[in-house]
């Protein structure tokens, strides 16, 4: 009795829907609600499979007549609302999918991240200055004389006479003690321009990391430390450094790093031109003509500085000899470090 109740309802749940429908997203509607797999016959013939076996033929039959008027609805449903153009499907979706072919990050970026990762953990921040830059931040506020030969057509891009492309990320030092007070600790990536023949050692476009430490009472011990710290994360505990003496007009004392060869781990080979040694950045003290050139007083503050090409670092990383593939994109190059 419950039962045919039930089915009676629901068939006039039906009809009161059926009634209303006006548009083909209703009919739809009408057909997932009474029709659809998880629609409300279905619950009924799975409720049907749980009855006593005395009352299953009497509600099947009942069910089944339901069934077929609710069909029936439908389906003058359908010729009346038929379905709008818009509904059409275009593409077959049975057909397999295609698996997007996943790119992944270039072997200078992930060098780039990597360098930038450790030294975020040493507490530098990041801070980045324009492309574009004046003679004044690349050349003159850095301490170069006027007739410093970097300052020649032959390294330089000249946009104007004023205008370059920055040859180096140390005009971000610059930028950055112009608007900051210390103590400051930054790192500066970015991409430099130089005016030079393309070769397998050198390119006109590449990347360089700058880092910048002022405080009063630095040290070259520490400028030392930091490094040294940084090159045991990046290539392993056991590879050598050394320190050579060299020139900055930014930094005084100016030093050279080296690390000790990668591939033949200090024997000698051709990577290394058979010194043991790879040089992997430039580095020093911040020059006092430096500070003067941003207000800061050069007796209260001092400072270290240090600046590092990023493929160079990558090359040398991926034994990669030639620095020209890491900007041609060629895929079968670029595919190799998949997943690295
Ligand atoms: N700017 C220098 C270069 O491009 C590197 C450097 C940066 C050296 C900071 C010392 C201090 O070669």
């Amino acid at each position: 009795m419950e039962n045919t109740e039930t089915i009676k309802s629901i068939g006039k749940e039906a009809l009161k829907d059926f009634e209303k429908v006006s548009s083909y997203q209703e009919v739809e509607n009408f057909r997932i609600k009474y029709l659809g797999r998880k629609g409300i016959l279905s619950n009924l013939f799975d409720k049907l499979k749980e009855l006593p076996k005395e009352e299953k033929p009497q509600f099947g039959k009942e069910l089944n007549l339901l069934k077929k008027e609710l069909e029936e609805k439908y389906e003058l449903l359908r010729q009346k609302f038929p379905k709008p153009k818009e509904f059409e499907l275009k593409d077959d979706l049975t057909l397999p999918g295609i698996k997007p072919r996943i790119g992944s990050k270039h072997i200078v970026t992930k060098t780039l991240d990597e360098i930038k990762e450790i030294f975020k953990s040493f507490g530098f921040v990041i801070a980045e200055g324009p492309e574009l830059e004046t003679d004044y931040y690349n050349f003159s506020a850095l301490n170069f004389p006027e007739d410093h030969p970097a300052r020649d057509m032959q390294d330089t891009f000249f946009i104007s006479k004023e205008l370059l492309l920055r040859t180096h990320t140390s005009p971000v030092q610059i930028r950055y003690m112009e608007s900051h007070k210390p103590q400051i600790r930054i790192i500066a990536p970015g991409r430099v321009f130089r005016n030079e023949a393309i070769s397998a050692r050198s390119h006109c476009i590449f990347h360089q990391v700058e880092g910048l430490y002022v405080d009063t009472n630095v040290t070259f011990a520490e400028l030392k430390g930091t490094l040294v710290n940084f090159a045991k994360i990046f290539y392993g505990s056991d590879v050598a450094i050394r320190f050579r003496p060299s020139f900055f007009p930014f930094t005084e004392p100016s030093a050279e790093m080296d690390v000790s060869c990668i591939i033949c781990k200090g024997k000698g080979c051709r990577l290394c031109k058979y010194t043991g040694w790879l040089e992997i950045l430039g580095c020093g003290m911040v020059d006092p003509n430096v500070f003067k050139s941003v207000n800061y007083d050069p007796e209260i503050y001092t400072g270290y500085a240090f600046g590092m090409g990023i493929e160079r670092i990558a090359m040398l990383k991926y034994g990669i000899d030639d620095i020209r593939i890491l900007f041609e994109n060629d895929l079968r190059f670029l595919k190799q470090f998949k997943g690295l």
